[in-house]
């Protein structure tokens, strides 16, 4: 085995630096802005950015809250979500997506993806029949577009009809659909703030986007405690508001973010090319999609390749030369104890389960350097010969 990179300083998986360095300036000043003036949550740059990620996402309101996770939480307490009722959730997914209808004592209900990462309408199609034959109401279906990508809601919603679709998009925002930004997909769309996400703060933060008025007024409700005024609360709520600081922080990354977005396409368009020249079909690289944005946009949130065998061995390879990967989701939630005891879709989660043995996240962030998409290329390619042939 050769280990010639094993000199070179090791590549970031995701790097916060470069990017921090870039609006380091005016983010200190936003911060002690808020820090002089004192209102730390929930102050007016929090309404701010509402707006702006509301107008970005095309839709009349956010609602930020305190992670993606609260985001869905909120989302389906608005619905009425509670026992009795069914979801429906991808079984290849981050443990969120499913672990808020569970705590709301909903029923969850596993569907399987397609080779994309993404839920599959047939296999939603067949999991809907299967739960009317039992006697269940299914209250919503939440899509989740995985690693930035959004899923196919043309053909979800022609199979889901008008039961309820809440868009996961903790990865996406920021991408397209058919030429609209993610946001106006599902009846409410949720995203996650995290900071490792293509638009994240500095710790926890979320938000819910949804375009009625109605809706947008029971989650502010709802995020603070269902509270109508001071120490009087109408419905039951959480504590989940933002913080004013954390507001500043995407207030300037909001000023790069399309830059940023447009790094990550051209980053992705060039790892396919080198890794198709390079390696063929020993390996499935993502679909780039239309920079066009007619059909999807990612926000490249990861770069996910696919691996028939030898996954595992293939990242240690690259680990030891200075390449980190990630294997996301490696068990799908179906497989895992708290949640083993839902149903799945007749003819089960074939795809979610050999998704969590081959896929393997490469570096990304829009700072990553020709060279290092290159260097990247060549290990894995390295190592992929070296373990597949
Ligand atoms: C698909 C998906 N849904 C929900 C979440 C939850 O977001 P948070 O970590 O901000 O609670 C995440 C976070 O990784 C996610 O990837």
């Amino acid at each position: 085995m050769k280990k010639e990179t094993e000199e070179q300083e090791a590549i970031a998986f995701i790097d916060l630096h470069a990017q921090y360095e870039r609006i380091a300036k005016s983010l200190h000043e936003g911060i002690e802005r808020v820090c002089k003036r004192g209102h730390y949550i929930m102050g007016e740059e929090v309404l701010e950015l509402e707006g702006k990620l509301a107008a970005y996402a095309g839709v009349k309101d956010c609602v930020t809250c305190g992670n993606g996770t609260d985001a869905l939480l909120l989302a389906l307490m608005s619905w009425g979500v509670g026992p009795g009722d069914t979801v429906m959730v991808p079984g290849y997914t981050f443990v969120a997506t499913a672990g808020m209808v569970a705590h709301l004592g909903a029923e969850v209900y596993f569907v399987d993806v397609e080779d994309n990462f993404l839920m599959s309408p047939e296999s939603l199609g067949r999991g809907l029949e299967d739960v009317k034959k039992r006697g269940g109401c299914v209250k919503a279906v939440i899509p989740v577009d995985l690693f930035g990508r959004p899923c196919d809601y043309d053909g979800l919603r022609e199979v889901s009809g008008e039961i309820k679709l809440l868009a996961d998009a903790a990865q996406s925002y920021g991408g397209c659909y058919r030429g609209h930004p993610v946001g106006c997909q599902g009846d409410m769309t949720t995203t996650s703030f995290y900071p490792a996400k293509p638009l994240g703060c500095y710790g926890e933060g979320g938000a819910v986007f949804c375009n009625d008025a109605e809706t947008a007024q029971a989650l502010r409700l709802r995020r603070s405690h269902g509270e109508v005024e001071r120490y009087r609360s109408e419905v039951v709520g959480l504590n989940s508001r933002f913080d004013t600081w954390q507001a500043v922080v995407l207030l300037e990354k909001l000023k790069i973010f399309e830059e940023e977005l447009e790094s990550r396409q051209r980053i992705a368009e060039r790892y396919g090319m080198l890794l198709r020249e390079s390696l063929g079909d020993r390996v499935q690289v993502p679909e780039e999609g239309d920079r066009e944005g007619t059909h999807f946009r990612s926000t490249w949130a990861q770069y996910t390749i696919r691996l028939s065998s030898h996954r595992d061995e293939v990242r240690a390879y690259c680990g030891e030369r200075g390449v980190p990967s990630v294997v996301y989701y490696p068990w799908p939630l179906s497989k895992q104890p708290a949640y083993r005891d839902y149903s799945c879709v007749p003819g089960g989660l074939g795809m979610s389960e050999r998704l969590s043995c081959e896929a393997l996240s490469l570096p990304m962030s829009p700072y990553l350097s020709d060279g290092d998409v290159e260097r990247v290329v060549d290990v894995v390619t390295e190592g992929v010969r070296y373990y597949l042939g």
